[in-house]
């Protein structure tokens, strides 16, 4: 029996309660046949089984060898120990255990009568299975090996488990071990869980591409967390207000209220605005304040609340660690602007009257951001109190931002001295679709304030732009639109590095299949850095929500650009840069 049988399976225990196994026990060889030393492979009903004989008796163990399924009979024995000729992974003979490798190799009961040798295989029913693989799983994320959380998250559903089982037990381990909170491996994983359960609900996507989301999930949380402590989470104590805690940066104060709230058992709907009350006094590090919690919470909606403890408290540490924006100069401008505007009864008026007046357009206040040369935060709050309404306004906060994703200038992206990027902006599009999240769960001043800082980034990604002196008003959508390309998809676009085609495609075709394609490119490795698939992935949802809510393909027109740009990965080439400077002049980076 290999280690891993014998945990304890969190996810299957009621079903673990009626195995269904089959048995099959064959006489495979005489005793006096097999040398000690000695290994071949027999037949016990359909399954291949290695027969081995060493210094400590005759064992069995499945002679497909669990990373590529080549036969471990082929391979070498010494001192009890099989070693796999293919890729020198090395199994205990005995008990199946992997000892360099990773996955264990399925050990069966040996007996000897006689000078006979009977071997019994029990096919494990699918109950059993998972049973033996969620401990494996555990182990591959623990030790980041991208093949065995894959091969076992497909085994895991070959046996029945659901994306939303698998996600949940991956986020069990690395969210307590999230350095400094959850952050964009979870907004990635939630991503990933999101796209994996609509393709597995998709008869015409094949479970290829199921899987394909939920490694990519798995890989972002492994990825950033193996090797990490996991961070303690004090006992519950609802006494404390959680929103004070986090504003004193009380980070133990903060997780015991909310682990109280959880363990009291309050709504979860009361907790989610909590929570989004406690994001919502400063602007948080780029929007990552507002889109962690947004994603945090649909993980949770999808995975279950019984999720929650093992998230939350690792959320709040983000939350409490996060870079206060508002309180750099560059902000104190619009903050001042902010402080005069009375948010609850603006909030109220705009929750009352939440449709958005029919005659609002979007376009005149997404020209003002792009053109404004200081952050418009009063006329934001003007357009809401004149019908626009928060979703209003944030329809032109997504109009703006997508305007300069399409006119990014991609050279900006080869200049190592230059501090801005495509990533600063598609937090202007990912920020907004998270305000949009928070007011339409907890509408009031919090979700309200949150908009307005969304209308701040929205001008500050064109800072870029305006340094270079290159602002200006919207293109029309056909201005985007070039001859129509000769490629399969949006998917062949951005392996080809062809944005302008990307573009066209993604304004042109049908919007179902437009935000299939764009999903499917955002998730197929086209990005050496996990930060860069994660950001590839969160933008590209965005943009499919956004664009599905507006009924325009701009959103995914911008993101598809994004995707098919030339983009260099110049994280530790900058740093070489800016390090260089500050220790030679002493400067600060530019911003
Ligand atoms: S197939 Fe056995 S180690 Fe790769």
């Amino acid at each position: 029996m290999s280690s891993s049988d014998t945990m304890t399976d969190t996810n299957d225990v009621t079903e673990m309660t009626a195995p269904q196994n089959r048995s099959t026990t064959e006489t495979v060889a005489k005793l006096d046949d097999l040398a000690v030393g000695e290994m071949k492979m027999v037949k016990v009903g359909d399954t291949a089984v290695a027969l081995i004989r060493s210094e400590s008796g005759v064992h069995a163990i499945d002679n497909a060898c669990p990373h590529q399924g080549y036969g471990l009979v082929t391979g070498a024995l010494a001192d009890g120990i099989v070693t796999c000729q293919w890729h020198n992974w090395k199994f205990d003979a005995a008990t199946g255990r992997c000892l360099i490798g990773e996955e264990d190799v399925a050990c069966h009961r040996v007996d000897i009568a006689d000078g006979e040798v009977a071997v019994t295989v029990e096919k494990p029913s699918p109950e059993q299975q998972r049973k033996r693989l969620w401990p494996s799983l555990r182990r591959g994320m623990e030790n980041d090996y991208v093949g065995q959380m894959t091969r076992d998250a497909a085994r895991l559903l070959e046996a029945g488990a659901t994306p939303m089982q698998i996600m949940a037990e991956a986020l069990k381990v690395a969210a307590p071990k999230a350095d400094e909170g959850v952050g964009h491996e979870m907004a990635l994983a939630a991503d990933a869980l999101a796209i994996a359960e609509v393709r597995s609900g998709d008869e015409a996507v094949s479970q290829d591409g199921v899987l394909l989301a939920l490694a990519q999930g798995l890989s972002g949380l492994s990825e950033t967390t193996r090797g990490y402590p996991v961070n303690p989470v004090p006992a519950g104590d609802p006494s404390i207000d959680v929103v004070a805690a986090v504003e004193a940066e009380d980070l133990d104060g903060a997780k015991a209220g909310l682990i109280g709230r959880i363990e009291r058992g309050d709504d979860p709907a009361v907790i989610r605005s909590t929570v989004i009350d406690a994001v919502s006094p400063h602007h948080l590090g780029y929007g990552h304040g507002i889109i962690y919690t947004q994603k945090s919470f649909e993980l949770l909606d999808r995975a279950g609340w019984e999720l929650a403890p093992h998230l939350l408290p690792h959320l709040l540490t983000r939350i409490v660690y996060s870079t206060r924006e508002d309180t750099l100069p560059y902000m104190r401008r619009a903050m001042r602007e902010l402080a005069t505007i009375d948010l609850g009864p603006l909030a109220e008026a705009a929750a009352e009257g939440s449709a958005v007046d029919q005659a609002w357009d979007p376009s005149a206040f997404a020209d003002l951001i792009l053109q404004a040369t200081d952050a418009p935060i009063s006329a934001a709050a003007d357009m809401v109190r004149s019908g626009a309404g928060v979703d209003g306004l944030l329809d032109a906060v997504v109009m703006a931002v997508s305007e300069r994703l399409l006119r990014h200038d991609l050279d900006v992206e080869f200049d190592n001295a230059e501090p801005f990027g495509w990533l600063d902006v598609t937090h202007g599009l990912t920020t907004a679709r998270a305000a949009r999240w928070a007011w339409h769960r907890h509408p009031g001043p919090s979700a309200l304030r949150l908009a307005l800082y969304a209308v701040w980034l929205a001008f500050d990604t064109g800072r870029s732009e305006r340094r270079h002196g290159r602002a200006g008003a919207r293109r029309r959508i056909d201005g985007w639109v070039g001859e129509s390309p000769q490629l399969d998809g949006i998917g062949a676009a951005v392996l080809w590095r062809r944005p302008d085609d990307a573009v066209t495609l993604a304004l042109s075709g049908d919007p179902g299949v437009v935000a299939d394609q764009l999903l499917d490119a955002s998730l197929a490795d086209r990005a050496g850095s996990f930060i860069v698939v994660a950001h590839l992935v969160k933008t590209a949802q965005a943009a499919v929500e956004e664009s599905t809510r507006s009924g325009s393909p701009l959103p995914m027109a911008a993101a598809a650009r994004f995707l098919a740009a030339p983009r260099l990965e110049r994280f530790v080439a900058r740093s070489a840069v800016e390090s260089a400077d500050f220790v030679r002049t002493g400067r600060p980076p530019k911003r």
